[in-house]
């Protein structure tokens, strides 16, 4: 049911801060402290024993959306639990694989659980490793929200991303979920690995536990003006999403997005890139959202979005509170955050953004046209 909403992906999204806080509720000890750091871990993951042992390397399948919080989860993975982290198409990977590596995590990550390229790719992995010795066995793990799905009959585990069924073609609530995942992992791996300071852990958690507010936060102050945003693009053919950093992936997810359920092409690229290439593409007609965050690459963020104000371009900022910058023609604001939380509140806007030019379109949002929920076919 819709309860109330215009379509299943406006409602998604608003479900957002309460699927954020269930998926939390279940992997994090709400009682730990770093003083009594020594007795446990505050992530309440379970996995089995012989997935954390001796573990050198992660690779991660997936497609579309799932492919972009996979990307998420790579910086994550690597920036605070250390360990190399490898993210490939599904459809790529399961004809040209990387070679074996021993000690490795294979994670499959999809929210339906049934998306062919996901599965075969992680079928055909299983199958390679089952001659191979023990150092490559027990190792292959789903990220899902449907543990009952055929994607979970064949992993050694699942990691449940609790979203709840998502009805509209565009993924949103299942997208903040598999990101808060990898938060998960990442944080469980960095605890076991002493990777992170105990301060550090209960820095991020903290963090980790004030999403959800911010999301209403930002569905409250930023919905309407973005409604009123949308209708400044009746005729636009080309959108460029900019990011960088752990917010790259954020930038593709926004074009995704845009382009699924608008039928407007949209380019996500990481902001160094665009002198490379893209920056032909600029001139008045063609928006630039930049999403800066704040944090390491906040400034060379901004200065790759002066590059494309000299063209011309219209600009977007997607901006922490209190960082405004003249620049922009148009600024939406989201709370001030440690850089490694920025994603999941840099996407709110950008999906509200694209739901309301879509649906200011007048298009069918929830079933956008040649697309299906789940991609059951090669
Ligand atoms: O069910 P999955 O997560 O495996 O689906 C993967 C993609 O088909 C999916 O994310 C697709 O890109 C969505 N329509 C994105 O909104």
């Amino acid at each position: 049911e819709k309860q109330g909403y215009r379509h299943f992906m406006l409602k998604e999204i608003h479900e957002q801060p309460s699927v954020v806080r269930t998926c939390l509720e279940a992997y994090i000890n709400p009682d730990w402290h770093s003083q009594n750091s020594d007795e446990e871990n505050p992530i309440t993951l379970n996995l089995k024993p012989e997935i954390y042992e001796d573990l050198e390397h992660i690779q991660i399948v997936a497609c579309g959306t799932s492919w972009h919080a996979s990307l998420v989860g790579k910086y994550l993975l690597e920036q605070i639990a250390q360990i190399p982290t490898f993210v490939q198409y599904a459809s790529e990977y399961r004809y040209a694989p990387s070679p074996m590596m021993r000690n490795t995590i294979t994670i499959g990550v999809t929210q339906s659980g049934e998306t062919a390229d996901t599965i075969a790719a992680l079928e055909m992995e299983r199958q390679r490793r089952s001659s191979c010795d023990r150092t490559y066995q027990a190792r292959i793990l789903g990220i899902t929200n449907r543990p009952e799905s055929t994607l979970g009959g064949m992993v050694d585990q699942v990691i449940n991303t609790y979203a709840g069924i998502e009805i509209g073609v565009a993924a949103t609530k299942t997208f903040v979920a598999q990101v808060i995942a990898f938060y998960i992992l990442a944080l469980d791996l960095a605890g076991r690995r002493k990777t992170i300071t105990p301060s550090r852990m209960e820095e991020i958690l903290k963090g980790l536990l004030q999403l959800p507010t911010q999301i209403e936060q930002i569905i409250h102050s930023e919905e309407p003006k973005i409604r009123d945003l949308a209708h400044q693009f009746p005729d636009t053919k080309d959108f460029i999403f900019l990011g960088r950093g752990i917010n790259f992936p954020i930038a593709l997810e926004g074009a995704l997005k845009l382009k699924e359920i608008s039928y407007i092409h949209a380019e996500g690229y990481p902001a160094g890139e665009m002198k490379h290439g893209p920056i032909a593409l600029l001139d008045a007609h063609v928006p630039v959202v930049a999403i800066a965050m704040g944090g390491s690459v906040y400034e060379k963020v901004i200065s790759n979005a002066q590059e494309a104000k000299a063209r011309d371009a219209r600009l977007i900022g997607v901006l922490p509170q209190n960082h405004h910058e003249d620049m922009f023609q148009d600024t939406l604001i989201v709370p001030e955050v440690d850089e490694i939380l920025s994603p999941i509140l840099a996407v709110i806007p950008l999906q509200l953004l694209s739901y309301y030019i879509a649906s200011m379109r007048g298009l069918d949002v929830d079933q956008p046209r040649n697309l299906a929920k789940s991609v059951t076919v090669e």
